[in-house]
């Protein structure tokens, strides 16, 4: 159908795909970085082609991978990912793009099916790219992914889950102590990490300045005026800035705003939040108050996976302390901060390394 050129022009992708409506056929299209190819990506290209008669697979470009993933990717070249691509049945061209999104090229080829893997739904592809879709008015069909098999799996294996720094996403609204300590873990050698990204709701805060400090790359992102609740704008934009900076455990600090499913999807169990109460007593606000108005002789802090609902998913580990005599809400929550700033570091080096672990 197409000559033996490795890497087709849109143009003949476009003339394809008119010889193949005129004979009552279909063209599928999807579209990826393709570093390392493992049999997640067979499988999932074959069961793309399944679903026409064609399928035609554009390639993000060096540079546009190098923008996604960040440095240090593509493993791969442009040209060589075509050829391996091209060596696979199902595949029919493949066209490279150069654009952070696809979008153009979905309007010039006007794919009939536009196949995409399961990470995504057809709420979380990129706004323009499914307007574009509409547009040309092709059939968009999500895959399941196959399960246990990535490039960054891979990439884990060949490094043996060891000799790589873990690369931490940290969220906050507020002070920014934990983050400080965090850092001072690191600098002091105790946590085997990096922090990579930053990102508040709030440009204001000590969070921020101390990243900035730091000279980690900081973001900030509209959330709004509803307290607690996160648009989905925002929970995009970070999902795609903690993918970029190549994120392995996203560390929430005092974050303020509710993580919704695009962000909980994009990071499965990859996610720990620290709790100033011994959970699941006191979810909520100034859960330390909770614990004096409520006479307790004891408090602390836990650290604990997120998930969906708020201040709960599976505990890490805990640290108490006592409530003392006298005690106000300020000396209460000042002790509890101090348990706080030993145990987060503590816990994301040893939850992290198993992170790193299964890739
Ligand atoms: C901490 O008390 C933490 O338990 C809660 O938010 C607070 C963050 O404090 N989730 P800071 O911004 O790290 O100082």
């Amino acid at each position: 159908m197409l000559e033996n050129a490795m890497i087709a022009t849109p143009e003949e992708v476009c003339r394809m795909r008119e010889s193949l409506e005129s004979d009552g056929k279909r063209l599928v299209f999807t579209n990826g970085c393709f570093d390392i190819l493992h049999c997640g990506h067979v499988r999932y290209l074959a069961a793309a082609r399944e679903l026409g008669e064609a399928l035609v697979v554009a390639l993000n470009s060096d540079s546009s991978v190098r923008a996604i993933k960040g440095d240090g990717r593509p493993v791969n070249c442009e040209s060589d990912r075509a050829e391996v691509l091209r060596g696979l049945r199902s595949v029919d061209a493949v066209v490279v793009f150069g654009t952070p999104r696809v979008t153009e090229l979905i309007r010039t080829v006007r794919p009939h099916i536009y196949a995409k893997g399961g990470d995504y739904t057809p709420e979380t592809l990129d706004g323009e790219e499914r307007a574009a879709l509409e547009e040309v008015g092709a059939e968009i069909r999500i895959l399941p992914l196959v399960e246990g098999r990535s490039t960054t799996k891979t990439l884990a294996r060949l490094r043996g889950g060891k000799g790589r720094k873990l690369r931490l996403g940290v969220l906050g609204s507020g002070r920014g102590t934990n983050l400080r300590a965090i850092l001072g873990a690191i600098d002091a050698g105790e946590l085997d990490a990096e922090v990579v990204l930053a990102v508040s709701d709030n440009p204001e805060v000590g969070f921020l300045e101390i990243a900035r400090g730091a000279g980690i790359p900081a973001m900030w992102v509209e959330a709004g005026e509803k307290l607690g609740s996160l648009p989905m704008a925002g929970q995009k934009a970070i999902v795609e800035r903690l993918r970029a900076a190549g994120v392995d455990l996203v560390v929430l600090a005092g974050f303020l705003r509710v993580l919704k499913g695009p962000v909980l999807e994009a990071f499965p169990d990859r996610i720990v939040n620290i709790h100033p109460s011994l959970l699941p007593k006191y979810p909520g606000l100034r859960a330390w108050e909770q614990a004096l108005e409520a006479g307790e002789n004891e408090a602390g802090c836990t650290v604990h996976l997120v998930g969906a609902e708020v201040d709960a998913g599976t505990i890490l580990a805990q640290s108490r302390v006592p409530v003392l005599e006298g005690d106000t809400a300020e000396t209460l929550y000042a002790r509890i901060g101090e348990a706080e700033h030993r145990l987060y570091p503590r816990v994301i080096g040893e939850y992290g390394a198993r992170v790193l672990q299964k890739g």
